[in-house]
């Protein structure tokens, strides 16, 4: 798989390379507290732009710029080895850190159509955008197979089957890599498996039940040549990942014959230990070849080298993993790449162009999942008199979700250009009108036929989205493992909707009183306990996170599009507040889905809901 001669390149450079230098290409900090000068001096094997962390004025231009300053750094072989610096990012659904990038639906929605192709095309797009900003590397696609659907990050994987997993981010990464940007398959392993969904939490299982279910998913990715993978926050049966040297070293590199790099998580080896150095021997002995120290990298360096010199870290270990990121970087082709700015397509700033956005507006469409339609209230008809409501309905930040612009997500219609799915709905049905406080207190019968209300949750990520009841669990959480823990201000304490956010149950019931029959469309990084709101709407659309173009929805919930989505994952009946994804007591199991006229999309999931 890799090129041998390169090998011979790869000797030669590590043998001219001093201890500090090679610790410096395993280190990889946060453009903000790096500087191209920091890269030359220290010769800084990475750089990450974190969520939302953009340069300038957020445009191509200004990455690029970025990106030509520390290029041009690294490569300045005076006093330095001169080795090229890869700068990662986020593009978890489009290059979301970029104002102006295509946004994709989140890999949930993904899940719902299962379709190998469109991702592969959706990473194309994706890439090309990469690579119009000067970086090489996309910290993506998460092969996470969730458990419980009170994790936070639910949305950022495909669904709890595993083969759609590796299926998915298979030909996510294949087609990433093949238009010639570098996948980082995440989070290594079983980061969709903790108990109680609790982010970075535990994960226990006997080794049969994580190698089927968590591990299984990354033998297609790595078969087709992965180069990179991030190793997981969680623990697996008390042990972190980060620390695991069975995980790492003798399952990852040894039995499944990985050569590539893995990197640590943002400051991911701080739980091993209290002691940072003690953390760091932990880690680098494990297995782990890169690490993300976003500030703290100078820190890492001067302790890494102690912990060598100490003879607690082998040179052995050290030339091992420098090995891995130089054949990463020489495979990869970056000793021989131009500067970013010189790269085809550097810096052109005509995105989101009209093919991407109509990837994503198709992805959006085909990843809406109908459960519910009385009395064929869909499709809605052009004629009708279309109330639009919800606080959902006009913001397109919440449609993204979160790793959009920001971290968190955005709020609003003025940060990403895209479509609501009411100015969707506006642009297909004109006649269509919006409550003026998106309440529906303007609702009325006179006026309005039918309601489209557009409900649901507000942005998150990671750890912020988790569902979680009292403090208590971190200290049980925390009890199960061995090392710290550092769980993140949760999202809510129910997956009740009607609890979490009762202003959605509230506008359907009071458009709903007055006659008018209700197609509810959820925005959601998951399923969630929806019983009464699905009671009091004629119809009921899983919508997930659609991304930016809105009206993707509307061509389903007027029929100039069928529904085809299905359910990647069971969805929570009324008693399932723990969050345990079973079809057994589930409202609607996995592969459920509705087409509009009636029909189902796959008559074996509806044999299986007894849907006679
Ligand atoms: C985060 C996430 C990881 C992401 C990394 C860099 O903590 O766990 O998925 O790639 O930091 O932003």
């Amino acid at each position: 798989m890799w090129d041998r001669d390169q090998e011979g390149v790869l000797a030669a450079r590590l043998k001219s390379m001093t201890l500090r230098q090679k610790i410096g290409q395993m280190t990889m900090a946060e453009r903000l507290f790096a500087s191209p000068e920091d890269v030359k001096q220290f010769a800084l094997g990475a750089i990450l732009c974190g969520g939302g962390s953009h340069p300038g004025s957020n445009s191509a231009a200004d990455w690029v710029a970025m990106n030509d300053a520390f290029w041009q750094a690294a490569v300045d072989d005076t006093d330095s080895p001169g080795i090229p610096v890869l700068v990662g990012v986020d593009a978890v659904h489009g290059h979301g850190n970029l104002r102006g990038a295509t946004v994709f639906p989140h890999n949930i929605g993904l899940g719902a159509v299962d379709d190998a192709g469109l991702v592969a095309e959706i990473a194309r797009a994706t890439a090309k955008e990469i690579l119009a900003s000067g970086l090489e590397w996309n910290f993506a696609p998460a092969l996470s197979v969730v458990q419980n659907c009170r994790w936070g990050r639910t949305y950022e994987s495909f669904g709890n089957d595993p083969g759609r997993a590796g299926r998915l981010g298979a030909a996510y990464a294949k087609a990433l890599q093949e238009e010639g940007v570098i996948a980082c398959l995440k989070h290594w392993v079983g980061d969709g498996g903790t108990w109680q969904g609790m982010d970075q939490g535990e994960t226990t299982l006997p080794w049969e039940e994580l190698e089927a279910t968590h591990v299984a998913p990354y033998l297609a990715p790595l078969a087709d040549g992965a180069m990179t993978l991030m190793a997981s926050f969680n623990s697996w049966n008390g042990d972190k990942c980060h620390g695991h040297r069975f995980l790492i070293t003798e399952l990852l590199k040894e039995k499944l014959g990985f050569e590539g790099i893995v990197l640590s998580d943002w400051d991911g080896i701080d739980y091993l230990d209290k002691d940072y150095g003690a953390a760091i021997r932990k880690s680098v002995n494990a297995g782990l070849d890169m690490f993300m120290v976003p500030e703290r990298w100078r820190e890492f360096i001067e302790k890494l080298e102690a912990q060598v010199r100490e003879g607690h870290v082998s040179m052995t270990r050290i030339d091992d993993a420098v090995s891995r990121i130089l054949r990463v970087k020489l495979r990869y082709g970056l000793f021989d790449a131009p500067r970013p700015a010189l790269r085809p397509g550097a810096g052109e700033s005509n995105f989101p162009t009209a093919p991407h956005r109509d990837l994503a507006r198709r992805a959006a469409r085909q990843s809406q999942v109908l459960l519910k339609n009385e009395r064929q209230t869909l499709p809605l008809k052009r004629s009708q008199r279309i109330l639009v409501a919800g606080k959902n309905a006009d913001n397109i930040g919440h449609q993204c979700g979160g790793w959009t612009v920001s971290w968190q997500g955005e709020n609003g219609n003025d940060t990403i250009i895209g479509e609501s799915i009411w100015q969707g709905i506006k642009a297909l049905a004109p006649s269509a009108v919006l409550s003026e406080n998106l309440d529906g207190a303007d609702a009325d019968p006179n006026h309005h036929d039918v309601a489209v209300v557009v409900i649901g949750e507000t942005p998150y990520a990671e750890g912020h989205g988790d569902i979680r009841q009292g403090d208590h669990l971190f200290v049980e959480a925390g009890s199960m493992i061995n090392g710290l823990m550092n769980p993140l201000e949760a999202y809510g304490q129910s997956l009740v909707l009607a609890e979490r956010h009762p202003e959605d149950l509230a506008c359907l019931e009071r458009i709903a009183a007055r006659g008018i029959p209700v197609v509810a469309v959820l925005i959601s990084g998951r399923p969630l306990v929806t019983s009464r709101e699905i009671a009091a709407s004629a119809a009921f659309v899983a919508s997930w996170l659609p991304g930016a173009e809105g009206r993707g929805v509307a061509e389903t919930l007027l029929g100039i599009h069928e529904f085809s989505g299905r359910l990647p994952l069971p969805w929570p009946g009324p008693e399932q507040t723990d969050g345990v994804l079973a079809d057994s007591a589930a409202e609607f199991p996995a592969g459920f889905g509705l087409q509009s006229n009636a029909k189902v999309v796959d008559r074996a999931a509806q044999v299986a809901y007894k849907m006679a």
